[in-house]
Order: C-alpha cells, then sequence, then structure tokens
C-alpha cells in the first residue's frame, strides 16, 4: 500500500454532511440569552448574515457546497491521508494507523474549511468586514487568510498571553491584511470591565469572544464569525471526514476507531461526523474526541445550558460546559482550553455515540515528540491530543493482536508552537490538576433552565 492515499480534485466533496437529521434525539434549541426563550432568526441577525443563520438550522441531511467555496479550497484540498506506517513499527503493533494531514493548509490547521464558507457567506450578504476572536492564533490566521481573498477586513481580539507568546502568528494575520489586538482591550465595554477587575489579567477565550461579539453587534458594516462550536462550523468541517472515508474505501478499508482532539469541537466534528451513520446502522466504530485533562469540558462538565462567553451575551447553548466563568490552566494546546463543547458533539456523548477521553500536556508532547520522530511531521500541541490517543488504542491492538484500522485528525501543525516544545524538552512543562472547586464556583453563575 502507498504511504499516502490521495484523492484528485474531481473526487472533493460536492456536498457538506449534515449530523442534526441523523441524531437518534433532536438537537435542543439555542436559547436568548436576555428571555430565555428559544431564540429566533432575527435575534441572530445583528451578528451573523442569514444565509449562515440558515445553515445554523437546518435540518437537511447534505447541503451543497457553493462553487466559489469549492475553488478556494482546492488551493490545497482534498488533503492526504497518510499511513503512519513508521509510527506502526516503531510501537510493533499491528495496527493499521493512518492520519487526515489537515496542517496542509496555507494557515496550517483545519480552521480555513470554514473560515472560507463563512467569508463567502458574507461577502454574498453584503457584509464588510468580520470581527472575531482567537486563543492560540490558528482560526485568527485562517480568518485573515480567508477574509483577504474575499475582498473583507478582519479584525482580531487575541487572547493577550498568547498574543505576546506567538508573535509569529500575529504576523501571518498581519500578513493576510488582518488586525489583530492584545484581548482585553480599551476598545469595548466587556474589555474594559476584564481590565478594571484585573489590569494584568493574561485575558481569556470567553472575554475576546464578547469583545469581538460587542464590536460587530455596534457596527453596521461588519459580523461576527467564529471558529467552532456552531453547527455550521461542524457542517463546514464535514469535508474531512467524507475525504478520509472515501479514502479509506478506495483502499478496502474500514475505520474501526475515529479520533479527533476536541477544543470547540469542530475538527473533531470534521473527521468523525461522517461516519456516525455507519455506527447507528450497527457497525462497531469506536469515535473518540480527546481533550486535556486540564480543561475536561466533555469528561467532567455537565450537560447544561450556558453561555458562549464571559459577558453573557452569546445565546445559551445546550452543550458540556465547565462555566463560562471558568479560566483554565495555561496548558500550551491554547486552542483547547475553552469551558463548552459544541451542542453537536455534546448531544453525540448524551446519546452514547461518542466516547469523550482526556490526556495531560506532558504525556501529549512525550506523544508528539515520538510521532515527529517517526513521520516527521512537528503537531500542534491541540493535535497531539489525538495522537495521544491513536497510539494508546494502537498499543492495546499490540495486546489483543488486532489489526485495526485507526484514523485520526491530524488538524494542525506545530511550526509556530516551537517555544513550547522547548519548554518540554527543558523540563519545565508540568501538568495540572483539575480544579474541581473552580468549575463547581463556575458553574454557580450558570443560569438554571
Ligand atoms: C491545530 C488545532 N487543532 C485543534 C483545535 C481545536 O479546535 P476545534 O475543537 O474547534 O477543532 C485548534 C483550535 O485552535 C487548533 O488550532
Amino acid at each position: 500500500m502507498s504511504k499516502k492515499i490521495l484523492l484528485s480534485e474531481s473526487e472533493m466533496p460536492t456536498r457538506w454532511f449534515n449530523l442534526m437529521p441523523h441524531l437518534p434525539k433532536p438537537l435542543d434549541p439555542p436559547l436568548h440569552p436576555g428571555t430565555h426563550q428559544v431564540i429566533t432568526p432575527n435575534d441572530m441577525a445583528a451578528i451573523f448574515p442569514m444565509n449562515l443563520i440558515e445553515q445554523e438550522m437546518c435540518a437537511d441531511p447534505w447541503i451543497d457546497i457553493p462553487e466559489e467555496v469549492l475553488k478556494v479550497l482546492t488551493m490545497w484540498r482534498p488533503t492526504p491521508l497518510v499511513r503512519a506506517d513508521r509510527l506502526e513499527a516503531y510501537l510493533g503493533t499491528p495496527a493499521k494507523i493512518f492520519y487526515k494531514n489537515e496542517s496542509v493548509s496555507p494557515a496550517g490547521s483545519h480552521k480555513p474549511n470554514t473560515a472560507v464558507a463563512q467569508a463567502y457567506y458574507n461577502k454574498v450578504a453584503g457584509v464588510k468586514r468580520l470581527v472575531t476572536e482567537t486563543g492560540a492564533g490558528q482560526w485568527g490566521s485562517a480568518l485573515s487568510f480567508a477574509t483577504n481573498l474575499f475582498g473583507l477586513g478582519c479584525r482580531v481580539f487575541m487572547v493577550k498571553c498568547s498574543f505576546y507568546q506567538k508573535p509569529y502568528r500575529k504576523s501571518l494575520m498581519r500578513l493576510w491584511g488582518g488586525e489583530v489586538f492584545p484581548s482585553p482591550t480599551e476598545m469595548t465595554n466587556a474589555g474594559r470591565a476584564m481590565l478594571a477587575r484585573d489590569p494584568d489579567t493574561p485575558g481569556s477565550l470567553g472575554c475576546a469572544i464578547a469583545e469581538a461579539v460587542e464590536e460587530a453587534a455596534h457596527s453596521s458594516d461588519a459580523n461576527y464569525s467564529l471558529g467552532s462550536v456552531l453547527n455550521h462550523v461542524c457542517l463546514h468541517q464535514s469535508v474531512i471526514g467524507l475525504e478520509a472515508k472515501k479514502q479509506l474505501e478506495s483502499v478496502g478499508l474500514k475505520a474501526d476507531v475515529v479520533i479527533g482532539c476536541a477544543g470547540g469541537g469542530s475538527n473533531f466534528a470534521g473527521i468523525a461526523f461522517p461516519f456516525i451513520p455507519e455506527k447507528l446502522g450497527g457497525r462497531d466504530i469506536k469515535i473518540i474526541g480527546v481533550e486535556p485533562a486540564a480543561c475536561p469540558t466533555m469528561t467532567k462538565g455537565p450537560f447544561r445550558y450556558d453561555f458562549g462567553d464571559t459577558a453573557k451575551s452569546t445565546p445559551l447553548l445546550k452543550m458540556h460546559t465547565l462555566g463560562h466563568d471558568f479560566v483554565p490552566a495555561g496548558i500550551h494546546a491554547g486552542g483547547l482550553r475553552y469551558h463548552g463543547m459544541a451542542p453537536l458533539v455534546s448531544a453525540g456523548i448524551a446519546q452514547g455515540i461518542i466516547q469523550p477521553e482526556n490526556r495531560h500536556q506532558l504525556e501529549c508532547f512525550e506523544a508528539a515528540t515520538l510521532f515527529a520522530r517517526t513521520e516527521g511531521i512537528v503537531p500542534a500541541p491541540e493535535t497531539s491530543h489525538a495522537i495521544r490517543v491513536a497510539i494508546d488504542e494502537a498499543l492495546q491492538c499490540k495486546k489483543t493482536k488486532q489489526s485495526k484500522v485507526i484514523v485520526f485528525n491530524f488538524s494542525g501543525h506545530g511550526h509556530f508552537d516551537m517555544s513550547a516544545y522547548d519548554a518540554y524538552f527543558d523540563g519545565k512543562l508540568q501538568d495540572y490538576e483539575f480544579p474541581m472547586e473552580e468549575m463547581k464556583k463556575a458553574l454557580a453563575a450558570v443560569p438554571e433552565i
């Protein structure tokens, strides 16, 4: 079998896969943050274009990908499905390990799959610029890349500690025409309130979201854009799993284990959701979402309605949550430091379809280092969580002498994360125990619904 399974551009999916109508029990609707009533499309129109709001609520099983979006996606798609045979040989496992390499996109991760679609739909709706937040910088750079191609402006509120830790992510956003500000800023009420509470705060994703939503809601020419969590983002990422399924089929294989790391849930949704109908049809597939042990939203957080930001300005979503005020420890997988989880992923867990797991950062860096030394590519710290579990599954196969097909999403490269690897090699990284009491405190501020 060849190392890489490739598809031609003509074999790219032309429709997105929507999990919503496949769920055995329907998804709980989003609620208005003020009234707690079911939200209407008009309630969301201050920050999103109507074409994306329709997609957010759409229950059609398939949605056509516009020609203009496909054209941009072919700049790097279809992405390769690669056999990690050198890693298999090192582990001495009979399992077949494959990774879907989303790091080949211009921004270096899966994030442009939805950034391009969101920029396109906003452009069609006549919007002039997009405002967003970014944690580690992957999403901000993906949106800057996409808005530039569609002639839109882009403003990014970047969590302050990452802004100073990862200066080259900031440079990348500026290269593609984005404006970047360290959050909290003095530009918004949400930012000023956070600075008044703590002038030296490192910032948080919840606060950066509040700043971006506030600016978009008060600007006539701008909309807000979110890089994960929402249904339409999971939808746009489904190209990953659709391609991977086709690639496996082309060599006569079917996945037994599908793995993705989960921050807001979108790259996991992208690789995993297209395999779910097969599982619901009775095939024994393990579908695993992996999160940091220091931010265990799916494995320790309750499944209930909560806000997406600290200012309580977003709709209430039914999801696994640690509480919108919960501030996770400063692990290097900044993209996995989010208190909530996509409602579709959360529903999949509640309905017994998705298996959540968590891992500590040191064991993930160990897995990432082994991957780089066998397969050559440098994983993002977020991606290392999926690699850890893929290795653990493969080692289990070694014990049971099973040659399972294990597929994981290689969500991004770590070329801008080398200081984290240095810290790991210098013995300066630590694991963090999850502060259960802090979560309980944060959950006390979540409305009872
Ligand atoms: C490389 C990489 N992988 C995974 C994630 C997690 O995001 P999500 O769960 O939305 O895919 C991020 C988020 O920034 C990321 O940068």
